[in-house]
């Protein structure tokens, strides 16, 4: 593939900090429409790898390259948390519309912005609720809706499922599978889980340490499987088990609650290193 086609391009990338690095050596591109997962043990570093690609952590080493976004009306990346962090006192719609203020658009731009992104996630009748009226996977899809309405040429995605039911998560899951085919965004995924990994993605990175010090990119991996009825496919339960194969249990530090940002996307321009 094309390097210049690339929407994301991290080299040698090290994060952490102060001074101290949580991850290095991270170099891996990204295509429109991908979807790269990243697993790992608890504390190695996967909530700071979106950190520092989407620009909120400055790199201690190396760079990162994420393509500006040109479009009037857009960001170059959104990020979905595990929790769907909408604000009690705006209603459904208002939430969608939140990340599409300071763009340029009209209020009737961005109301229309805001259904077609609630629609897209099946929730368009629920526009004018609040978000206490709405279920857990409801509002976790809300807050995906209010990321993909900036139409970002990247979205992180951290842990977005992990707070779900197991039917909701399936659900969310087949949705994402048909998202990627509408949208040309580029997806960085993150995940405990290790199925939904191998099920999701292109590629899966694996982070992890032999020692104490940062952790780096154990493997990164290919998974070369129809996305289309994947869990059937043959060869989806032995990539599941190369993937494991693969994960490292030695020391995690994660005693320290990662407290995150609350800063939700970007805006364009941005280059580092
Ligand atoms: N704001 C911070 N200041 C200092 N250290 C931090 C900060 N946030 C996270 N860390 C440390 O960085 C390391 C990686 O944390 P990170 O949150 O990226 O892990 P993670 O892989 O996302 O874990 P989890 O799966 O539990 O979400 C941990 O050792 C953590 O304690
Ligand atoms: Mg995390």
């Amino acid at each position: 593939m094309n390097a210049s086609a690339r929407v994301l391009q991290a080299t040698d990338l090290a994060v952490g900090f102060g001074d101290v690095p949580v991850l290095e050596g991270v170099h891996f591109g990204l295509e429109p429409q991908k979807l790269i997962a990243v697993v790992g043990a608890s504390g190695a570093g996967k909530s700071t790898l979106l950190r520092g690609l989407s620009g909120l952590l400055p790199p201690l080493a190396g760079s990162v390259a994420l393509a500006p976004q040109t479009d009037p009306g857009t960001r170059a990346w959104s990020m979905v948390f595990q929790a769907p962090r909408l604000l009690p006192w705006r209603r459904v719609r208002a939430n969608v519309e939140l990340g599409l203020e300071g763009l340029g658009l009209s209020a009737t731009e961005r109301r229309l912005r805001a259904e077609r992104y609630l629609q897209q996630v099946e929730l368009l009748e629920y526009a004018d609720r609040w978000p206490h009226m709405l279920s857990g996977g409801q509002q976790q899809r809300i807050g995906l809706a209010r990321a993909l309405a900036v139409e970002p040429r990247v979205l992180f995605m951290d842990e977005p499922f992990s707070a779900l039911d197991a039917i909701t998560r399936r659900r969310l899951q087949q949705g994402l599978v048909q998202l990627r085919q509408r949208t040309p965004a580029a997806i960085v995924f993150v995940t405990h889980d290790i199925e939904e990994a191998v099920l999701l993605s292109d590629r899966v990175l694996v982070l992890g340490k032999e020692r104490a010090g940062p952790a780096t990119v154990q493997a990164d991996l290919p998974v070369d499987l129809p996305l289309d009825d994947r869990r059937n496919a043959p060869g989806f339960r032995s990539m599941i088990q190369d993937v494991e194969s693969m994960i490292r249990t030695t020391p995690h530090p994660a005693d320290t609650a990662a407290t995150e940002s609350q800063v939700i996307e970007g805006d364009p321009p941005r280059s580092h290193g």
